[in-house]
């Protein structure tokens, strides 16, 4: 079968190095991807957010799968509009992205069906939030409604910043028109667990689950990312912890969204913060987490088109999903500077490393083929991952990996995974 993969990041990478090891499929296409996936994939220059261009080139080509694995393109309606030509597609439509493109409507979602999660109120101008924040415990968590690359959310320790981030997101317009709503968000502490699952619109499996490293610097420091670097599976995620979200959080929400007429298939991401009164939910994605694909999809045993075409045809519960009784990390090779300012086209050196070696990916997420060789062509440059028996082998093989690698401006953080040995 012909496959197309849109997106172009570490993440797409994940998902289309899964999809090669499947025997049904002869040929993967990626729009528009990378340097690393142009190696097991045909890239075509067609952006993810061209949507008559992919529907086009989808009906020529007759793929018989799309995979959607980006969140611009999903709460944009892309699948409805490869669905309407007719095409079999992997994803939520648009109706059902909601649940990563609005946190508004996450969180009245929650709300209505008792799903556990922060305390929180909805504006739609600035006037009546800086009003509730008067009265509001400090610190307080704002979040941008819309999208916002994962940067849409301000933790505020004064009742002074607050007002500020109020008018940033709201005024200011700093993450655009994703500003145009707010959510206030009463402050929790604990762990995060990203737990990816799929869903077929009525039945859910859930992956093994994977902590993010989302801000820049050793030791939790800096400004936040989209992902430094990850591990899978969490060692805090315990058999308590999964039997509460069984109960309470996980069948709850697809069984809501269904419930709302807006029946979920693809991927449902939770953002999961493990506190002192239980696990509670932070945000949903709609997608795979990147760099989460990154540890969790090499884990995984099923061909990852079985898993697919069962969520589609609303067949999910024969699949018996199973995830490999190890342990990866992943290392974010990134330029410095991210997730600011940096310098793109530095020339990458050292991928042929990584040819061959068993439980070793280098998956790439800004780069670019040029006739001199690869370089890089983003922030988050590479996302390199290893396997090993357990997380603390992971971690060593990944390190020594992320060596193998140079480009001028490399970055990593050095204590990805640092927190399994408080487990
Ligand atoms: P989100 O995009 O909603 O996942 O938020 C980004 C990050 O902000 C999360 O990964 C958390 O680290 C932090 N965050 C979000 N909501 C809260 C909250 N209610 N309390 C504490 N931290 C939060
Ligand atoms: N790694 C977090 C995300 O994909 O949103």
């Amino acid at each position: 079968m012909k496959v197309l993969i849109v997106g172009s990041g570490g993440r797409e990478h994940a998902i289309a190095a899964s999809v090669a090891k499947s025997t049904k499929v002869d040929k993967i296409y990626c729009a528009p991807g990378n340097a690393g996936i142009g190696q097991i994939a045909e890239c075509v220059p067609i952006g993810a957010m061209e949507f008559d261009r992919i529907v086009d080139f989808a009906k020529e080509k007759e793929i018989d799968l799309t995979i959607v694995g980006m969140d611009d393109p999903l709460v944009g309606g892309l699948v409805d509009e490869l669905e309407a030509a007719g095409m079999r597609v992997f994803g939520p439509r648009k109706n059902a992205a909601i649940l990563e493109g609005s946190k508004a409507f996450s969180k009245d979602l929650m709300k209505k069906y008792h799903i556990p999660t922060a305390a929180y109120e909805n504006f739609d101008d600035a006037e009546s939030a800086l009003a509730y924040l008067e009265n509001a415990k400090m610190p307080v968590v704002l979040k941008a409604d819309g999208l916002a690359l994962g940067k849409g959310v301000l933790i505020c320790q004064t009742l002074e910043e607050a007002k500020e981030g109020v008018r940033t997101i709201m005024e200011d317009k700093k993450f655009g028109e994703a500003g145009n709503r707010m959510v206030v968000e009463e402050f929790m502490t604990g762990r995060e667990v990203s737990v990816l699952s799929f869903v077929d619109g009525k039945t859910i499996k859930i992956m093994s689950s994977a902590q993010d490293h989302k801000r820049a610097l050793d030791g939790d420091q800096g400004l936040n990312t989209g992902g430094m670097g990850t591990f899978s599976p969490s060692p805090f995620y315990t058999e308590e912890v999964d039997t509460f979200c069984r109960k309470y959080i996980y069948q709850a929400t697809v069984d809501a969204m269904a419930e709302e007429g807006r029946p979920f298939k693809g991927v449902i991401f939770f953002g999961l913060m493990l506190t002192q009164d239980g696990p509670r939910v932070l945000e949903y994605n709609a997608r795979f987490g990147d760099p989460e694909a990154q540890v969790v999809l090499p884990r995984m045993k099923n061909d990852m088109i079985d898993v697919v075409e069962a969520c589609i045809d609303g067949t999910l519960d024969q699949i018996d999903l199973q995830f490999e009784d190890n342990a990866a990390v992943c290392v974010v090779l990134a330029s410095e500077g991210y997730p600011v300012s940096y310098d793109k086209g530095l020339p990458i050196k050292g991928l042929e490393h990584f040819e061959n070696k068993e439980g070793y990916y280098c998956f790439h997420a800004g780069t670019k083929q040029t006739e001199q060789g690869i370089v890089t062509n983003g922030g988050r440059v590479l996302g390199v991952t290893a396997k090993g028996a357990n997380l603390k082998e992971a971690r060593a093989n990944a390190y020594k990996a992320a060596e193998w690698v140079t480009f001028d401006n490399k970055y990593m953080r050095n204590d990805i995974g640092k927190a399994i040995d408080e487990a």
